[in-house]
């Protein structure tokens, strides 16, 4: 995708682009049932900053932001939890912050006979977008999607999921938004495609846009993401720098071949914690100096050494630990709640 020259106009003098303290949102059912979908949540988005959710299916990713956008109201405040929302200083849905914000929704919806550039015009207008600037608008940012030659003058209805996706990110781009909300941005697209808007993510930070956006794509966040929160089942469980989140591993790991199960044994006894499948041995360190020990070890033993790395743990190594460590805490809370009943 091709950068838009237009770079957001910035009025505020406060930092916070979204304010969030002590937010909850508890969907109610029929028969009384409830869903708490975001539980106490707080979090800050600065302005200019990349900021993602990441989260499994049903984490209030996209729960979050709708209550950002004012299309769902959170429960009410309690003495426990302030229950504020903010966006630019003011309560969502006020037309003052919405007007400043471009959204991606997690499924777009458009009128399937209108084609890309009717489509975009139609947002435009919707949008309240001068018409004089709305005209190079659209053709900019067809250009910027991918869809002016192909796509442009098709009714959305012949789209496929990818030029749905492409044609949504260009109508979050129609109102040159201060914020940029993408939900799943990368849904349905091609690797190219997720490449695209990968790049596009960062023109957009580039321009001094705020972002927020969530994905299960891991690895996509790490890419772009300045700081990323960690939601599970509503709850944040880990915010931070990506760099923090994703600390470089301590360890370097050692593998070989055609190690005998005495060889094996061997690197044990030389103090090396050392996990053997099937044919290849791994032997993991975070000592320089036994790195030597072991690749010299592995050779005297007859081995073939195969690499030694030092990997980097991912976002998603982090997120599973996290999550693991909160379902424990979960699990520790309940049986001791039980224990007390008792
Ligand atoms: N309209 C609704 N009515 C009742 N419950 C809902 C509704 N929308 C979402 N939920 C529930 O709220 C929780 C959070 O849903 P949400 O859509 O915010 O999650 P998400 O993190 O965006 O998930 P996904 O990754 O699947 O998009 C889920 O348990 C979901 O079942
Ligand atoms: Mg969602």
């Amino acid at each position: 995708m091709v950068a838009t020259a237009t770079a957001p106009m910035v009025a505020d003098t406060t930092d916070a682009v979204v304010d969030i303290r002590g937010l909850s949102k508890t969907y109610k059912l029929m028969m009384g049932k409830e869903i708490p979908a975001v539980v106490n949540l707080s979090l800050e988005i600065r302005r200019g900053e990349t900021f993602a959710i990441v989260g499994p299916n049903g984490s209030g990713k996209t729960t979050t932001m709708k209550i950002l956008l004012g299309l769902l109201f959170p429960d009410a405040p309690t003495e426990e939890q302030e229950g504020r929302v903010l966006v630019f200083g003011r309560q969502p849905g006020d037309p003052e912050a919405q007007t400043r914000i471009g959204y991606l929704p997690e499924a777009p919806y458009f009128y399937e006979y209108l084609d890309g550039r009717e489509t975009l015009d139609y947002f435009g207008k919707l949008g309240g977008v001068p018409k004089d600037v709305l005209k190079p608008r659209i053709e900019e940012l067809l250009r910027m999607v991918d869809l002016q030659e192909r796509g442009a003058d098709l009714p959305v209805r012949v789209y496929s999921r990818g030029m749905r996706q492409r044609i949504g990110i260009a109508q979050a781009m129609i109102n040159d938004p201060e914020l940029l909300i993408l939900d799943e941005p990368t849904n349905g697209l091609d690797p190219i495609g997720t490449v695209q808007v990968r790049q596009f993510i960062l023109e957009q930070k580039k321009a001094g846009r705020t972002i927020l956006l969530c994905s299960h794509l891991l690895s996509e966040v790490e890419a772009v993401a300045d700081r990323v929160a960690i939601l599970h089942r509503g709850n944040l469980i880990a915010v931070g720098p990506v760099s923090e989140l994703v600390p470089e591993s301590r360890q370097w790991q050692i593998v070989a071949t055609s190690l005998s199960r005495e060889a094996a044994g061997k690197l044990k006894d030389a103090g090396l914690t050392v996990e053997t499948h099937g044919d290849v041995t791994t032997v993991k360190t975070d000592n320089l100096d036994a790195v030597y020990q072991a690749v010299a070890l592995v050779s005297d033993l007859g081995g073939a050494l195969v690499e030694v790395t030092r990997p980097q743990s991912t976002l998603e190594e982090q997120f599973l630990k996290a999550v693991g460590e909160e379902t424990l805490r979960r699990t520790v809370d309940t049986l001791k709640k039980s224990a007390q009943k008792k």
